[in-house]
């Protein structure tokens, strides 16, 4: 069992500590919000006053917050996890956030501590972390991979070795924009049914069960019929995805029209009050350009 270590305990961080500690691992945590730890705390996680002292009391540590700016928070200054490393630590970040700053990172990690970082960035949710069935996109030192890969397999059965620093948070960006892309046309096809004069929840079921159904249709298609309370992941954080995707093809010469498209539809939920939810509701935005009321 490892010596772990993890810094933002948020909704997909707390998830990731559950399992982890589930798994036997000793995880030393913290979070800038300290009242997201105590259930954590409860199960057996210790808990550290900052992120270096969690860098400190680990071999391995991960982190995972919401963009390049809470990474950079929580990595540099003399609390931050750099201050934290030494040789022989591995440094592992999962947030999804800009490529060029992780690349960055990871030589910054290198050159002032003798560390190793990799990006480890994660395609799933809260519920697929639950379940056990989030995968992972890892970039960087190949060795270092293999050290980290039983602990990842411990969270999620899937882990890819794609490249060097840098290279795995790009993988995510490219897999996330489709997120939204397939949302898009999938509420455009129950529309297009709705106004047919077919059942909304008619036309979920057949196309939930017709050859466009991917695992992400199947999974977030039903919440055009009631989308949940609490966002799986809401309209700024696929709103911040969709802005680094097009951030990247901008530098790579890579014309992205459909993720520029339903970009626009993240700005539009938030002006008619809807950005706290799922990105699914893109689906009531649509709506209501169609003339349909959701209720919403
Ligand atoms: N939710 C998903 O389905 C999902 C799936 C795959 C990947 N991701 C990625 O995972 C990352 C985290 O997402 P999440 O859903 O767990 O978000 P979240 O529940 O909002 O948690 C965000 C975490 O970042 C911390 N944080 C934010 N700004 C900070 C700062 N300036 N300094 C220190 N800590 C800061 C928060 O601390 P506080 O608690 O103090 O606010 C919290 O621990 C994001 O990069 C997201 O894109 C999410």
């Amino acid at each position: 069992m490892a010596n772990l270590g993890y810094v933002g305990l948020g909704a997909m961080g707390s998830g990731m500590v559950k399992r982890l500690l589930a798994a036997g691992h000793t995880v030393t945590g913290t979070n800038r919000t300290r009242s997201k730890a105590a259930p954590l705390v409860e199960l057996g996680m210790r808990w550290a006053d900052t992120p270096r002292q969690v860098a400190q009391a680990a071999d391995i540590v991960f982190s995972m917050v919401t963009n390049t700016g809470a990474v950079e928070a929580v990595t540099q200054g003399p609390d931050g996890i750099l201050a934290g490393l030494a040789p022989g630590k591995l440094y592992v970040d999962m947030s999804t956030m800009s490529p060029d700053y992780s690349k960055a990172l990871a030589d910054q990690v290198a050159a002032e501590t003798g560390a190793k970082m990799l990006d480890a960035p994660v395609s799933g949710s809260t519920i697929t972390l639950e379940q056990g069935k989030a995968s992972f996109m890892v970039g960087g030192d190949a060795g270092a991979f293999e050290t980290i890969k039983p602990v990842l397999l411990d969270i999620g059965p899937k882990a890819f070795h794609v490249g060097e620093n840098g290279k795995a948070v790009a993988m995510k960006i490219a897999v996330n924009l489709s997120l939204a892309v397939q949302m898009l046309a999938f509420s455009e096809g129950v529309l297009l049914a709705e106004k047919s004069g077919i059942s909304r929840q008619q036309a979920v079921e057949v196309m939930t069960n017709s050859v466009i159904a991917s695992p992400m249709v199947i999974y977030r298609g039903p919440f055009v019929l009631g989308h949940p309370e609490e966002a799986l992941f809401d309209c700024t954080m696929m709103q911040k995805d969709l802005n680094l995707a097009i951030e990247l093809g901008q530098k790579l010469n890579v014309p992205l029209p459909t993720t520029a498209a339903v970009n626009e539809y993240m700005s539009a939920a938030r002006g008619m009050g809807l950005g706290h939810y799922d990105f699914s509701i893109i689906f009531d935005v649509l709506a209501r350009m169609a003339g349909v009321d959701t209720g919403r």
